[in-house]
Order: C-alpha cells, then structure tokens, then sequence
C-alpha cells in the first residue's frame, strides 16, 4: 500500500511512519516543521525515519500546492499534523490555521484523486472536554481551542463520509507518551528535570488529574489496525488508549523510582482548559478492532528513559 503520514516529523506520527514500513508499506511523509517545539526534535526524527528510507517532505497543508508535490495513488492518509496540546503562548491562529484550515486543505486535496485514499483522522480525547471518560456516542464538549479545533477537523473529515465523497475513520487518542515525546509534555519533563537537576513546573491541583497514560506502541497498534477494515471503520469515531487510571502524582512516583531519586518541584497557576480526568473506554476499539493496549507505565517510561539517554546525554 501507498501511505501519506502527516505531521510524520512529529512524536506520534514518526512512530506510526516507522511501524507501516515495518509492515512492507511504501510510506511517504509529510510535515511543516513547525516551530511549536524545538525544530532539532523533528529533524532528528526525520533523519530517523530517512534510515529507514522513509522521506519526510517538507510541506505545509494549509498554503503549499499538495496536488504537484504528492502522488496521485495514495492508498491510506494517516492525517497527524496539528497544532497540537493546550499552551498558553499558542494562539487561537494557530490551533484554527493548523488543525482546521491544515485538515481541510488536506481533504481538497483528496476531492481532485481520482482514486481515494482511506483517509485515517487522528483525534483527540479533548473533544470529550474537562472529562474524557465516554464511549465515542456522547456529544463532545471541548473546554479548550485545541479540542474545539480538533472537533471541527473530525467532522470536517466525518462530513465528507457522510457525503460520501471520502470513506474515512476518526481515531481519539488518549495522553500518549514514549520516547519523541514533545518537550511540552509531562514525561519529557519529568526525566528531563529528574536527570539534569531542574524544577519541574507544577500546575496547581494538577497531582491529581486521571489520565490514560498510553505507550506510544500501544497507540501505534490500534492506529494501524484500521487497515483492511475499511467497512467496519468508514464513518466511525473509535478510542484509542488504556483503561488504567494514573494520577500525575503516581507518574511523577513512577519516575522517581525508575530514577531512584526525588524531583524538585515549583507551582505554577493552573491551565485554562485542561482536563481533570481522562479514561479511555475502548469497548468499541476493542470490539471491532481487536484493540488490547497492554504495556504498563513503568515499562513505557524505562523505554522513554533508555531514548532520552540516548539522545540527550
Ligand atoms: N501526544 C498526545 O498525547 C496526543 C493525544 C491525543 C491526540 N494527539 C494527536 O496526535 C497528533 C500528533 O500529535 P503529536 O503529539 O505527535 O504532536 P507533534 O507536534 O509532535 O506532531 C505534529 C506534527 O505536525 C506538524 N504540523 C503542524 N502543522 C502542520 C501543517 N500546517 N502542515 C504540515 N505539518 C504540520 C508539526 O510540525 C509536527 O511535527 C495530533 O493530531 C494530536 O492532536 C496527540
């Protein structure tokens, strides 16, 4: 198969560029390299990827001509470019121009194939809003730019399945971690002020949000698992993540222990829009595609530990 990989530079979309060519497809991907977080980050996985003889090609969906730079058989689109994450330095420009306007400009694309690609949309449990612990038929409610944004980049995929124009799925993906991890986010964090001495900023309260804390591999097993079950994902909204529950409390213990050492924390006001408790229910996922995300926080995080050694000594 022929796969175009979005936002492929970034944390979750090299991965899942790296896993379809371990599977034999021909993967070709695609990124702006945006400056959300440090660009280093992205060409380092792009160089990754290029050893595996995956090309990450340097594109930006919302202004660049994707009809003269892409090929015309694609099979599949794994669509992860997005402004991505809540920060209080982003701006409603960007979560609009990258997850709306990006998503959009993506599916015109589509419109001119003669042939049509499966079109795989990568979600987001903040659609749910500041509780994300539903089956994917209750009615979102965003408390978020990001999450609103990222509801309208759902349905402006669903909408084009509804038309029948495009056969494609959503798949709302459940606080991923690993190694690539984004520097914004809490494990990149955690190790790297546990291993370089640093105060970790903690947002108030924040200790004890739930979350579904899931393996980036776990993610990536359920993301590919769409392929060849065209009639049973076409139009459909599936959860991806684990059913276990971690405080932030227990992954800050959790590092600690893989570090044998204690993390200095400072507090910091809280964020506007950030959820208080996330649990993905996968009955769904589960049922219709075979999805069972085993790999428990500890063994995710030694691995995560083991790459950010690697790659930041
Ligand atoms: N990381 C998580 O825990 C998590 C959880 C739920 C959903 N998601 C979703 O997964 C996807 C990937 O997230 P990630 O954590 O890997 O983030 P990431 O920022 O590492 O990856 C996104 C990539 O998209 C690229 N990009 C952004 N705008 C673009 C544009 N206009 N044109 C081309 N490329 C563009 C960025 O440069 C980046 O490399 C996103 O859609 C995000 O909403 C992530």
């Amino acid at each position: 198969m022929k796969i175009l990989v979005t936002g492929a530079a970034g944390f979750i979309g090299s991965h899942t560029a790296e896993r379809l060519a371990e599977m034999g497809h021909e993967v070709i991907g695609l990124d702006n390299f945006s400056a959300y977080y440090d660009i280093f980050l992205k060409e380092l996985n792009a160089k990754e990827l290029l050893k595996k003889n995956i090309e990450v090609l340097k594109l930006d969906l919302r202004t660049d001509d994707l009809a003269e730079k892409l090929p015309n058989d694609i099979d599949y689109i794994f669509h992860f470019a997005a402004h991505p994450g809540i920060s209080s330095t982003s701006t409603f420009e960007d979560y609009f121009s990258n997850n709306i306007l990006a998503t959009q400009r993506l599916l015109e694309f589509t419109d001119n194939l003669k042939k049509k690609p499966f079109f795989v949309n990568i979600a987001t449990s903040s659609i749910y809003g500041l509780e994300a612990t539903f089956p994917e038929s209750v009615p979102p409610q965003p408390a978020s730019w990001y999450g609103v944004t990222k509801l309208a980049a759902e349905q402006l995929v669903l909408a084009k399945c509804r038309e029948k124009k495009l056969q494609g799925t959503s798949l709302r993906l459940f606080s991923v971690y690993g190694p690539r991890e984004r520097p914004d986010k809490l494990y990149t964090r955690l190790i790297d002020c546990g291993l370089n001495n640093k105060l970790f900023p903690l947002f108030e309260g924040s200790e004890k949000h739930l979350r579904s804390f899931t393996y980036v591999q776990d993610i990536v097993d359920g993301i590919v698992s769409v392929i060849g079950k065209v009639n049973v994902c076409n139009g459909e909204i599936f959860n991806l993540g684990t059913e276990t529950e971690s405080t932030t409390a227990q992954g800050i213990a959790t590092v600690e222990e893989i570090l044998q050492k204690k993390i200095e924390t400072e507090n910091k006001s809280p964020r506007a829009g950030d959820q208080s408790r996330t649990k993905a229910n996968i009955d769904k996922a589960r049922k219709l595609l075979g999805y069972n995300p085993q790999t428990t926080l500890k063994e995710g995080l030694l691995a995560q530990m083991e790459w950010f050694k690697t790659y930041f000594p």
